[in-house]
């Protein structure tokens, strides 16, 4: 089998070396990008008079070939040839025979894997930022279909004041808007392209860096040959976005988990979301939402693991990189599977509305309003705060609500009380008033509402005209 290397060797590696320093087991994956990259490299080669014509285009058809063989499944990955490089050269040259040796010309892998894991990048940030549009989307959608719910708003988990449902909904929306936003900032930084770097300090030969980099959609060249072989902070950022839009998604799996306990009742989710016990014959168990917020740790771990891999490395390529593949592609993983479970979830959630009114109502929602209202009467707020606290106490007490009780009970308690007491702490005026922006008034929330939807719409939009192109 031809190896990368072995000319200054007598014997071959030890087993176990064998064992430790293969990466094909997972780095397979980047064989699609791989062969992407080799072949522009080998157009430019070519075009550029490094290699006869005729050689660059036998490596160009017999890249070709290998890409459909391996996307066939026909190949079988030697782990004697340590990596995807390995392996796919080793491919070239039973196929084409001598020509193919040539194609390492001008390269190292260390600008190569460099290239490679920066375009696998770049794709599956484009894919999530598609995926968190999607999720934003189908949150959307909720919020629409149910605009006038109403429930109540928590602080400390303790009932604090009503909101509309729409506005919990659209908090999310904000939250994945960033997420959005911290991908599309990213890839500005991958998208930089590192061959011509080779090992580390550049290559003799005469090629052409701006050929490769327009074959292959990158914005950028690298500008420093070191760096580029050794930077992998955009990797870091790529799993800190990820690691970041997980926290988001668990704490909304969080909310959903508590929703759906009959404790709250407010939502039910689909079955095909949902698992049921194997000794206890009631339950509907949440799982997909758990098993997202379980999955979150790992990806903070992938994220950590990335950290500590890189902050004792001097320059530049050190072995030690061939370890940033399986969290990345780990932290990628889970995440686009978990927003997919999401977007495909969330249409299946059923909104208790009758629940959430009545945990309204239970849940004096009304008595800041209530104690606002006192001191529009001239009552010192805080003179106002202990009155209400007080008719709170009556209330609970007496198992009432605070709109159950009728206009003389209030006045016990406050001759500031007047006889728009009722009309003043109805449900729609309480909401009607926080109206500021940002705020849960009917008409801010269909005005974040209908905003949020343009902008996905135009978002998904930019993304379907870069699939025709
Ligand atoms: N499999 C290696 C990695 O993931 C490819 C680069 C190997 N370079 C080297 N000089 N051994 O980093």
């Amino acid at each position: 089998m031809p190896q990368l290397w072995g000319g200054r060797f007598h014997s071959s590696p030890h087993d176990l070396m064998e064992q430790l320093g293969e990466s094909v087991s997972f780095d397979a994956r980047l064989a699609p990008w791989d062969i992407r990259a080799s072949i522009a490299h080998a157009r430019m080669l070519g075009q550029c008079g490094i290699l006869p014509k005729s050689d660059a285009d036998a490596i160009i058809q017999g890249l070709q070939a290998i890409a459909a063989d391996i996307a066939a499944g026909n190949v079988v990955w030697e782990k004697a040839l340590e990596d995807v490089h390995g392996n796919i050269e080793a491919m070239l040259i039973a196929r084409i025979g001598d020509a193919g040796k040539k194609l390492h010309t001008a390269r190292s892998r260390n600008d190569q894997i460099a290239a490679d894991v920066r375009l696998w990048t770049r794709d599956q940030v484009d894919a999530i930022i598609r995926l968190l549009n999607g999720l934003q989307r189908v949150i959307v959608d909720a919020a629409e279909a149910h605009q006038d719910v109403v429930m109540p708003g928590y602080t400390h988990l303790q009932p604090a004041q009503p909101v509309l449902l729409a506005h919990h909904l659209l908090a999310y929306v904000e939250m994945f808007k960033r997420d959005q936003e911290r991908f599309q900032q990213l890839r500005f930084r991958v998208n930089v392209m590192p061959l011509g770097s080779a090992a580390l300090a550049g290559t003799p030969h005469p090629g052409n860096r701006e050929q490769v980099a327009r074959e292959l959609g990158f914005d950028a060249l690298s500008e420093n040959s070191m760096d580029a072989v050794s930077d992998r902070d955009y990797l870091i950022e790529f799993c800190a976005a990820s690691a970041l839009t997980m926290m988001h998604l668990s704490r909304w799996s969080e909310e959903l988990i508590l929703w759906s306990s009959p404790a709250f009742g407010f939502i039910e989710i689909g079955d095909a979301f949902t698992t049921g016990s194997s000794i206890m014959p009631q339950k509907k168990n949440p799982d997909a939402a758990e098993l997202t917020r379980g999955k979150t740790g790992a990806v903070y771990a992938d994220l950590m693991a990335l950290l500590t891999l890189m902050k004792g490395l001097p320059l530049t390529y050190n072995r030690d990189f061939q370890e940033d593949k399986q969290p990345a592609f780990h932290a990628s993983d889970t995440l686009q599977l978990c927003l997919s479970v999401f977007i495909a979830m969330t249409p299946t959630i059923q909104i208790r509305r009758e629940k959430m009114e009545t945990a309204l109502r239970e849940g004096y929602m009304e008595a800041t309003d209530l104690a606002d209202y006192l001191a529009a009467k001239g009552v010192p707020f805080r003179e106002a705060h202990r009155i209400v606290g007080e008719m709170v106490r009556f209330c609970i007490e007496n198992r009432k609500t605070l709109d159950a009780l009728t206009f003389e009970e209030m006045r016990r308690f406050s001759d500031a009380v007047g006889e728009d007491v009722h009309e003043a702490l109805a449900m729609d005026v309480l909401l009607a008033r926080r109206d500021q922006v940002g705020a849960t008034s009917p008409k801010r929330v269909a005005e974040a509402l209908r905003s949020a939807r343009a902008r996905i719409e135009a978002q998904a939009e930019a993304d379907a005209a870069l699939e025709i192109i």
